[in-house]
């Protein structure tokens, strides 16, 4: 079976670890490399907790560093969602792999190069590191097969009443990455907001005793509670939704979409402006805007792929 060579950019926090032990145990994939980004966490915590998570994950792939803050605004973080380590207080032993110096961009685009156009990018922070490569590298986007990533929402916001994390910390290099012409996914609050796993689902898998479910366990339990306060029906694991996608996209429904990224708005910063339901269309369709899942399928994959994977 020849796999799908996977990029994965990441401000790690716990729903990012889990994306990325479902990721790490996806046959299907192969994870050429790991980007860090400032955004749930500053960018050398999310180093640190890539390089950990992944050596948790088996991975041996390189991890970068990239962009310590957003293209034009001051960084804002997610450390009251996520934890001060953004791990959700989990422990892990430091990772036994060399750091590497090279720059995310420069590693993603050399990754690209490799692949042959191959190379799909799985991106659940900020948006930044992809901005920068394509500033950089204007073939970059010919040499991509597609981007699927964590950000957005066709409707409502959660960090503002209009705007996604993601987007609102960094939406310059949003606006850069939805207008490179490289086909997007976008799991926005849509659906990432119905996918969640109940404090059952959570606790049978944390019942299996593996390093993987004990650390997701730990890492999950601060944010499932902080969810159900919140009135959700469990814990929303949004960065999980592209990796799912990835190969199980027979999961989730979606609809071909213009979408643009409000950068200078009063109220609207940050907005994923979709012409979905507006008799204005925009030129180009660029994105594939996901808005619903079948979430116990889709929970049941998760599950099955972190207990057995
Ligand atoms: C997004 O923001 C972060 O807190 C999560 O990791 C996810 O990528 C949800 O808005
Ligand atoms: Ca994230």
């Amino acid at each position: 079976m020849s796999r799908i060579p996977v990029w994965f950019d990441t401000d790690i926090g716990v729903d990012d670890a889990a994306a990325l032990l479902v990721l790490s145990r996806t046959p299907e994939a192969e994870v050429m490399g790991i980007s860090t980004v400032a955004g749930n966490v500053p960018m050398e915590r999310a180093y640190d907790n890539a390089r950990k998570v992944a050596a948790l994950a088996g991975l041996t792939c390189p991890v970068y560093r990239g962009a310590a803050g957003p293209l034009y605004q001051e960084l804002k973080t997610a450390l009251h969602v996520h934890g001060e380590d953004g791990l959700g207080g989990a422990v892990l032993p430091p990772s036994p792999a060399p750091e590497r110096s090279e720059a995310a961009w420069d590693a993603l685009y050399r990754a690209a190069v490799a692949a042959g156009g191959a190379l799909e990018v799985v991106a659940v922070g900020p948006l930044t590191n992809l901005a920068i490569a394509f500033g950089k590298y204007p073939d970059l986007k010919d040499r991509v097969r597609r981007i699927l990533l964590m950000g957005g929402a066709a409707r409502g916001g959660n960090v503002t009443p209009a705007a996604e994390f993601n987007i609102h910390v960094d939406p310059h290099a949003a606006q850069m990455v939805f207008k490179s012409g490289v086909p997007i996914v976008m799991c926005g609050l849509d659906v990432t907001e119905r996918a969640y796993l109940t404090a059952e689902e959570v606790a049978e898998i944390g019942s299996h005793d593996t390093p993987v479910c004990r650390f997701f366990r730990d890492c999950t339990a601060d944010l499932l509670n902080y969810h159900l306060q919140r009135g959700e029906a469990g814990i929303l694991l949004h960065d999980v939704c592209p990796v799912a996608y990835l190969t199980h996209p027979e999961l989730f429904r979606g609809e071909e979409a213009g979408v643009y990224v409000e950068t200078r708005g009063t109220i609207t910063t940050g907005k994923t402006v979709t012409d979905l339901w507006s008799d204005k269309q925009f030129p180009v369709k660029n994105a594939v805007v996901v808005l619903d899942v079948d979430r116990p399928a889709w929970a049941s994959y998760v599950r099955d792929t972190l207990v057995n994977g």
